[in-house]
Parts: structure tokens; sequence; C-alpha cells
């Protein structure tokens, strides 16, 4: 097993295929949570997993686990995921990499004959995006006990559709209990989705945790007024208070750097007619730094902002704070697999924190946990245009087996 490697070639179109689910002009993916793209390429892994001999099976969450047996078929199984939704105007490789990479380290021990001891499982976590359903990590979040059960099921889209209701429509709100297994523990690989790999040369992050994310519903209230008649000192404008808000908040970012990242990356303005003066405006945020205290610091400046801007603007304005996490690390041993299986296959490495957020950080609540990043192209994702290369893809992919194996024989010692 030592330089067992993983076919880079085979992984490399097997990603090309999935990205015709749901593939775009430009080149990206666009495969929201639920949709029938999604129900498309879950129902091609299932396929997929099943050949390799896995028995696949699906959570009330809609999430795919497709098991592989071990020696010690009791043994909790250590595990692979990621996710295959996409951002609406989403790349080849955000989540989907480290789905395929856990497809490709199953596909590699087949061919190698090797069984692991403990049983190894790979998942696709359901809504990890959150462009569709919010929260974020919805399932993962559920089978980590971060949600409840019907927390997650009330979800509604924009159209009002529930989270229930689409797992349904698309044939994938399964009968397993979520959660209804405990696992030894969690590695999921993915694309930095920042430039520092890049810039520096190093083909491989060992992701020691990740920064701490808050996001933020924001409904100004002003008052819908005829365009042609109503003098501009009369005017409750619900939109020019939010884009005085929308230059604060990135004032207040910027004021933090350069850790500090906010965002504004969905606005609705009502009655949304080139004639009335808008009267309501809804609009997100979504801010983030690895240090709690800073972040706490940046809420409160965020709320006395937003009180400020209403009064000064004559609208009024509401808050609310929607979902957060607290910046966190991962399991030191998994940590240690990771960089130690970047030794043993000669890549370059380096320690990195997590900007995005990723189903591990929920996982790692209840299992050991460890990630793996490959260098993308420019830095660039959440976007078509979104890449990576071959090779990096396939060094991840062989980290992610290494570490596996390390991991299987570190708790195979350890449970004897
Ligand atoms: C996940 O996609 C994130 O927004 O970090
Ligand atoms: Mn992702
Ligand atoms: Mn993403």
């Amino acid at each position: 097993m030592k330089n067992l490697q993983v076919n880079g070639e085979r992984l490399w179109d097997t990603i090309m295929e999935t990205a015709k689910f749901g593939g775009t002009e430009k080149g990206g993916v666009c495969r929201l949570t639920l949709s029938d793209t999604d129900r498309q390429v879950r129902d091609w892994l299932a396929r997929e997993c099943e050949s390799a001999g896995c028995t696949v099976s699906i959570d009330e969450m809609g999430s795919i686990f497709a098991r592989r047996p071990g020696k010690v078929d009791t043994l909790p199984p250590i595990a692979i995921g990621s996710h295959l939704d996409t951002q609406p105007t989403g790349g080849k490789f955000d989540g989907i990499a480290g789905v395929l990479s856990g497809l490709e380290v199953l596909r590699t021990l087949n061919e190698a004959g090797h069984t692991t001891s403990a049983p190894l499982e790979l998942i696709d976590w359901t809504n990890e995006e959150g462009s569709r359903f919010t929260p974020p990590m919805l399932a993962s979040g559920v089978f980590s006990g971060v949600f409840e059960h019907d927390f997650a099921y009330a979800s509604e889209d924009r159209d009002g559709k529930k989270f229930e209701a689409e797992l349904a429509r698309i044939g994938y709100r399964g009968e397993r209990k979520c959660p209804d297994h405990k696992l030894g523990a969690y590695f999921e690989l993915h694309i930095e989705q920042g430039p520092v790999l890049e810039k520096e040369g190093i083909l491989i992050g060992a992701v020691t945790g990740m920064q701490g994310q808050k996001w933020y519903e924001i409904t100004v209230t002003g008052q819908d007024a005829h365009a042609g008649t109503t003098p501009m000192p009369a005017r409750h404008d619900a939109m020019v208070a939010c884009a005085r808000m929308v230059e604060s908040i990135q004032a207040i970012a910027l004021n933090h750097a350069p850790l500090a990242v906010a965002t504004v990356g969905h606005v609705v303005v009502k009655p949304n007619s080139r004639n009335v003066v808008p009267g309501s405006v809804f609009f997100t945020v979504d801010l983030r730094h690895p240090d709690e205290d800073v972040l706490l610091q940046i809420d409160r400046e965020l709320r006395e902002m937003v009180d400020a801007t209403a009064r000064d603007s004559g609208v009024e304005a509401r808050l609310v704070n929607n979902w957060n996490v607290t910046p966190m690390e991962f399991d030191r041993e998994c940590i240690n697999h990771v960089r130690s299986a970047a030794e043993k296959l000669g890549y370059s490495h380096r320690d990195i924190i997590s900007g995005a957020g990723h189903d591990a950080v929920y996982v790692a609540r209840v299992a050991p946990t460890g990630m793996i990043f490959i260098p993308c192209e420019n830095g660039i994702s959440h976007n078509e245009l979104e890449n990576t290369k071959p090779e990096f893809i396939a060094a991840g992919a062989s980290v992610l087996l290494h570490a596996i194996l390390a991991c299987d024989e570190a708790r195979n010692k350890t449970t004897r």
C-alpha cells in the first residue's frame, strides 16, 4: 500500500462526467440542492457506488451513504464526504471534488484488493451550499445535532417550496434516521476556494480549522411613493437606506482588515418598479472572521450602524441574525494523518485555516475530522470559471487515500 496512488485520469474524467448534470454555457454548474439535476447526479452516484461494491442508503435528510465493508464490520466507519449541490453560478469542483475523490479512493482500494479494518463510508451531504435552502450545511448539521429534524424539514426556498416536500419530490426522503450511526472519523477534500496555496506553489493544505461566520437578514421599511411627484426631502426610500448600509458594511469589514470579510449577496427590492420609490428592501449579510471576539465586535458595530442609518434615512430596519458558526479546530490526529500522507507522497504542504464553510465543520462535533485543501486557479470559487488541475486533484485524492489508511491502522491498534 506504501506507494499506492489514485487514478488521476479516471478521477478527472469522472468530475467532467458529473459536470454535465446542470452544466452551464460558461463551463460551470448550476445544480441547486433538490433540483432535478441534483436528483440526476445523485442517481448517478448511487449507481457508481453500487458498481464499486458499496451498499447505498439514504437518510431522512436525503444524504447518501455508500458503505464499503471492512474486516471488522462492527467498527464505526471511517467516512469521506462533501456535497454535490452547487451555487446558481457554481463551478465543477466545489464539493464535487471531495465526493468524487472519495469514490476514486474506493475504486483504487478495490483494484488494489485492500480491505480496511473499519468499513469505509462515502457521504454526499444534502444542501451544503445554503443557496436554495437556509441555513447551509443543513443535513450534516442535523446529523451532528446542531439543527432539529423539523427545523430542516420546514426550511423554504424563495418560491415557498419546503425542504421536506422537495426531498420527497426527487425521491430522496430516505428511510434511515438522521443520525442513526456514529462515524469513526471523517475526512473531506476540497478546493481551497482562496489564493494561498496557488500563490505559494504548495500542493496540499492540511486544514487546521475554520473561521467563524454569521449570517443576517435585514429588512428596511420605508414608504412606496410616486417617483415623479414625491419631493426628495419627503421620501422614505428603503433602497437609498440599504445602499448606505451596504457601503457601511464594507467600511466596517475594511476597518478590521485583513481578516474580516463581509458580503451583501442577496437583495430584494419592493415593489421593484421603475417609477415607484422603493418602500421595502430585504438583504442578507455574510460576515466572517477567524477570531470570535473580533466577530462579536463587528456584530455590535453592524447592529449600531443599521439602527443609526435607518434613523438618519427616515426608515425602519429590522435585523435578524439567522445563523452562526464559531471558529473551530479540527482533530489533531486527523490533521497529522493529512500532513504525514502528504509527506510520505513527497508533496509540498502547509497548514491552512478554511475561509469557507464545509460539512466537516459540523461533523467535527461528533467525529474526529480532518480536511485536505488543493489549489484552485486564481483562488476563484462560487463562479462558473472555478478551475483546478488534474494533477492537483489526483495529489489531494492520494493524500486522502493515505490519510484514511493511516487513520484505519491507528484506530485498529487502539481498538484491539
Ligand atoms: C460555502 O459554500 C461557503 O459559503 O463558505
Ligand atoms: Mn463546498
Ligand atoms: Mn460552496
